[in-house]
Parts: structure tokens; C-alpha cells; sequence
């Protein structure tokens, strides 16, 4: 007997974008890869495991825990280091955590979406994501079967827009259940919410009735102007906090956080998140969550200092990427250039704007052929939006890589406008 897999939800091709990132370049073994958004190999401090592992270590011998039953046992499914996180959100990102309980300590930010997503969208409802967006919420969200509506960036982005889109929505009859944003520095576009934008959606949250999924991802990596707080410090009551420490420390941790809506009169998600977790991961290895635990005690609850280094060398880089691409696409004599970029204030990503259609095959001959990988925009996209914009990511690429990978993407191009 074999069973027959039809039309299955595993053939979406949102839920291939993550594999595709990681594989495309092991099929391209000569190629520059300015595809994914991995942090600085040269940052990856494997000391930084024994470090805070012995942090860990001294903070749990002054108390009346056995370290050896909370590394080597089964632990607490909520986890195991909820309160130095919460210490460490107050430090770095003032948000006051009421109840420790209010958070699940996860393996990174794509189990923290998923247990949110199961506690939330029970018997139905929408999920509004920015579009383009990150493929990390909207494949778990389609694996999951809940209902999403893309709404256009420059839509999203523009609060009495995104208002009117939600209002269609309700007349129409469909509940909003939340909205999914990335505040400081989105993946793929590098956009970034203002004050009064982070604002404006919380007061349409209340307005509507609907919670706010916030991922703060690339919050530490800000090259220019002012740390704007987030929409959770900001009124904890409607949000979700998704947070991740794979760019803040490293993600082979596979290390995060998710932080329930807090506040008086507000309904608890925890015994909804932590009989989800239970059941997916019955809890995040405590080895894991002693190396964060430890390595934030050793920081003073900060990890901005850890990150002073990395902030400083993707600056470095992001201004060798626009230097770059100013000099291999100069102003033609209508005082126009073919290719245009926009200038992020932090992240891992400059959203380039081609004068053609750059989909998954163009991507793959300008790897074979120019020996240079960059991602379409448009995988990121559940429309037709972004068809023509490629995602370049400078987080990995020394600035010697940079240099030639966009001398050979301006061959590819040249090669196109033949
Ligand atoms: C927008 C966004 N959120 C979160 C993450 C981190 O996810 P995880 O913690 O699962 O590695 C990434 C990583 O690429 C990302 O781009």
C-alpha cells in the first residue's frame, strides 16, 4: 500500500525559501554568495560556549540548584534562564516583565512563531505580513494552514493605508487575528517602522482587536540615527515579542525567546504556549539556554557591548556594498542610474531595484554563468511584488568578496541588457 500525496502544502514554494538560501550556494561551490543573511563567519566566537556555560555555572552555585540536574535532565518547559531574560529585556530594550511566566524560553525565533501561531489562530482568523517578508513566518503559517493576507510594503508602511486594508478586511467579515512586523530592519527589504508607525499600529491593534507578532531579529544592528523602542516596550498588552539570539550571539544555538501580551485584564497565553511546546520540543536544551543565561549575566544583562564589534564591521561592510555599487552603476548622462538601491539604517540587507524580471532561474544562470549568487526579492513575496528586486546581503561577504561579487553582478547585468 503507498500513500498518495496529492497536492500538498509541502510543494509552496515559501516553505522551500530557507532550504533554498542554505543549498544554493553548495550548488554553486565557485560563486560569491550574497544570498543569505548568516551572521559574520568571522564572529562566530566558539569561546563564547565555555564562557558562558562557566558564567552559568558560578550564577547557579550561589543558589539551590544542582547544576547537573538542570543541564543533564529534562527541564522546565517555559525554561530555565526566564528570569535573566527578563532582566536582560528591561536592560537592553526597557520593557518591564510583570511575570516571568510571560515567557517561553525557545529554539530561536522560528519555534517561538510557531508556538504563538498554535496559541493564537484556533478555529480560524487572519494574519497580515508586510509583502515582501521574511518566509519564516509566512511557511509556518501556511504549514499551519492559517489564512494570510500579504499587504504591499509601501501599504504596511503607511499607517492610514494599512488602516483602510484592515477595516476592508473586517467588513468583509474576516477577523484579524494578528499582524506580523519586523520594526528595526526587515528581512528582505531592510524597511524599518518609525515611532509613530509602531504607534499608530498599536492603536489599530486596539481599534480592530487584533495582536501584534513582533520580531526584533536585527535590533542591535543599527548603522545610523537612534534606537526607536519597540512596540512591546512601548504597550506590552497587544504584542507578541518574538525574539532570537541568532544574529545578537550566534544562531547555531539555536537560541530564543517569545514573550506573551502582558498587562491588567489581559488573557494568559502560557498554559496555551507551553502544552504547544511540550509537544514539539518538551523543552529548549538546557545547554543552550546556559550559554545565553551565562553569557548575559557575564554582559551585565547587555548584549550591546558583545555586539559593538559586529555593529562596526557590517557598518563597514554595508558601506563597502553601496560604495560598490555606486561606482559599478554610475549616473548615466539623463542623471538616472539602470540599477537603484535603497540606503538601510541597519540589518543585513541592501534591496536592489533591476530594470528586468529577476526570478528563481535568473538567479541560478547568474550564479553558473557570473559566478555571483543573490537572492530574488520575490521568493520573499506571497504577490507579484518585488519581481524585479534582488535582496544583497553583505553580513557574510568580506569586502573583498563584496567588491567582485557586484563586478560580476554588473556583468550579469550588462549581459542582460544586450
Ligand atoms: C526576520 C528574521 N527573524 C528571525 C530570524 C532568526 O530566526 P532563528 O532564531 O529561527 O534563527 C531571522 C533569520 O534569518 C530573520 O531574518
Amino acid at each position: 500500500m503507498s500513500i498518495a500525496f496529492e497536492k500538498t502544502i509541502f510543494e509552496d514554494p515559501t516553505l522551500n525559501v530557507i532550504h533554498l538560501l542554505n543549498s544554493i550556494s553548495n550548488e554553486n561551490p565557485e560563486a560569491i554568495s550574497l544570498a543569505s543573511g548568516r551572521p559574520d563567519d568571522e564572529q562566530c566566537d566558539h569561546a563564547l560556549i565555555d564562557k558562558g556555560l562557566a558564567s552559568y555555572a558560578r550564577y547557579i552555585a550561589d543558589t539551590e540548584h544542582s547544576l547537573a540536574t538542570l543541564l543533564c535532565q529534562y527541564g522546565k518547559t517555559a525554561g530555565i534562564i526566564n528570569e535573566i531574560i527578563a532582566k536582560y529585556l528591561q536592560v537592553d530594550e526597557g520593557i518591564k516583565i510583570f511575570t516571568p511566566e510571560s515567557i517561553v524560553v525557545c529554539m530561536g525565533f522560528q519555534e517561538a512563531a510557531t508556538l504563538t501561531l498554535l496559541a493564537i489562530f484556533e478555529g480560524g482568523g487572519v494574519l497580515l505580513v508586510p509583502d515582501p517578508v521574511f518566509s519564516g513566518i509566512t511557511g509556518i503559517a501556511k504549514l499551519l494552514r492559517i489564512k494570510i493576507v500579504p499587504v504591499p510594503m509601501d501599504t504596511f508602511l503607511d499607517p492610514s493605508a494599512l488602516r483602510k486594508v484592515a477595516k476592508e478586511l473586517e467588513s468583509r467579515g474576516e477577523k484579524i487575528k494578528a499582524l506580523y512586523a519586523i520594526s528595526d530592519f526587515s528581512n528582505p527589504t531592510a524597511d524599518s517602522l518609525s515611532y509613530e508607525d509602531r504607534k499608530a499600529m498599536l492603536s489599530l491593534a486596539n481599534e480592530i482587536d487584533f495582536l501584534i507578532l513582533e520580531d526584533n531579529a536585527y535590533s542591535y544592528f543599527r548603522y545610523e540615527g537612534d534606537k526607536i523602542p519597540s512596540m512591546k516596550s512601548i504597550d506590552s498588552s497587544r504584542v507578541f515579542l518574538l525574539g532570537s539570539f541568532a544574529k545578537s550571539i550566534f544562531p547555531g544555538l539555536r537560541m530564543g525567546y517569545l514573550v506573551a501580551p502582558e498587562g491588567a485584564g489581559v488573557m494568559s497565553f502560557s498554559s496555551r504556549l507551553c502544552k504547544a511546546k511540550s509537544l514539539i520540543t518538551v523543552n529548549t536544551p538546557a545547554l543552550c539556554q546556559a550559554v545565553v543565561g551565562g553569557l548575559l549575566i557575564e554582559n551585565n544583562y547587555s548584549l550591546k557591548n558583545l555586539n559593538q564589534p559586529r555593529v562596526l564591521s557590517y557598518t563597514k561592510k554595508r558601506n563597502c556594498m553601496i560604495e560598490c555599487l555606486e561606482r559599478e552603476f554610475p549616473f548615466k548622462d539623463n542623471s538616472r542610474r539602470t540599477v537603484t538601491w535603497n540606503h538601510p539604517t541597519g540589518g543585513f540587507f541592501i534591496n536592489v531595484q533591476l530594470p528586468f524580471t529577476f526570478e528563481y532561474s535568473e538567479m541560478c544562470e547568474c550564479a553558473r554563468n557570473f559566478k555571483v549568487i543573490v537572492f530574488p526579492t520575490s521568493l520573499f513575496s506571497l504577490t507579484n511584488e518585488a519581481v524585479t528586486q534582488v535582496r544583497l546581503s553583505f553580513s557574510n561577504a568580506t569586502e573583498s568578496e563584496i567588491q567582485q561579487a557586484i563586478g560580476r553582478l554588473r556583468a550579469y547585468i550588462e549581459f542582460r541588457m544586450q
